[in-house]
């Protein structure tokens, strides 16, 4: 196995390589209004019920309507949804309607108010589980209610963000399950 000369790395650009990614696509539902943004800042943090955080800055127009709704979907897109992630990152709600801006399609979902985003391979419905870290971290904490994923994407595409407008494509999959002890994981 190889071994690397490293570098001095500076802190603040750490999310170049521990950002978790996927990237994913935020809608939510508030009044009557819909809205979409862009996130790449989230964790699972736990399986059953399927626990799920992620940061939400206080500026962005998702956040009040996420807030106050207490629901949202996470959608996950792919690099064929590339151009539309960027779109969604670079503009506000307060001004424009992405899924029109965007070519995009709401579509009902289940459990929620929130739409889901149809051109998403995967769409995951949640639902405000913890708001106690809101207010100091920006951090909400959902369960995950409904999920709805494309059966026949394999390995998808998924955008993982290394920041300066760069994204990683995910794709290919090592398969070591027959070496693997931990089996729940
Ligand atoms: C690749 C990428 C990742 C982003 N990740 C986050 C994030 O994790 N949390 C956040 O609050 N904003 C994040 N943003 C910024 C929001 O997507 C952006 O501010 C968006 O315009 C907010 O839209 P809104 O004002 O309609 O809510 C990200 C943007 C991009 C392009």
């Amino acid at each position: 196995m190889q071994r690397y000369d490293k570098f001095d790395f500076p802190l603040a650009e750490t999310r170049q390589h521990l950002e978790t990614g996927p990237i994913v696509l935020v809608s939510s539902c508030w009044q009557g209004e819909t809205n979409i943004m862009t996130m790449g800042w989230h964790m699972m943090m736990q399986f059953s019920p399927a626990l799920f955080g992620c940061y939400i800055w206080e500026g962005n127009h998702s956040y009040e309507m996420i807030r106050r709704s207490r629901e949202c979907v996470i959608n996950i897109p792919t690099a064929a949804n590339v151009d539309a992630v960027v779109a969604i990152g670079n503009s506000s709600g307060r001004s424009v309607d992405k899924f029109k801006a965007c070519g995009l399609t709401a579509a009902r979902a289940s459990r929620v108010q929130a739409p889901l985003i149809e051109e998403c391979y995967a769409n995951f419905e949640c639902r405000l589980a913890d708001d106690s870290q809101i207010d100091a971290y920006g951090l909400f904490i959902w369960e995950v209610v409904k999920g709805h994923v494309a059966t026949d994407v394999r390995e998808p595409a998924t955008l993982h963000y290394i920041g300066q407008g760069r994204f990683r494509v995910a794709g290919r999959v090592i398969d070591m399950s027959e070496l693997f002890k931990p089996q729940n994981l």
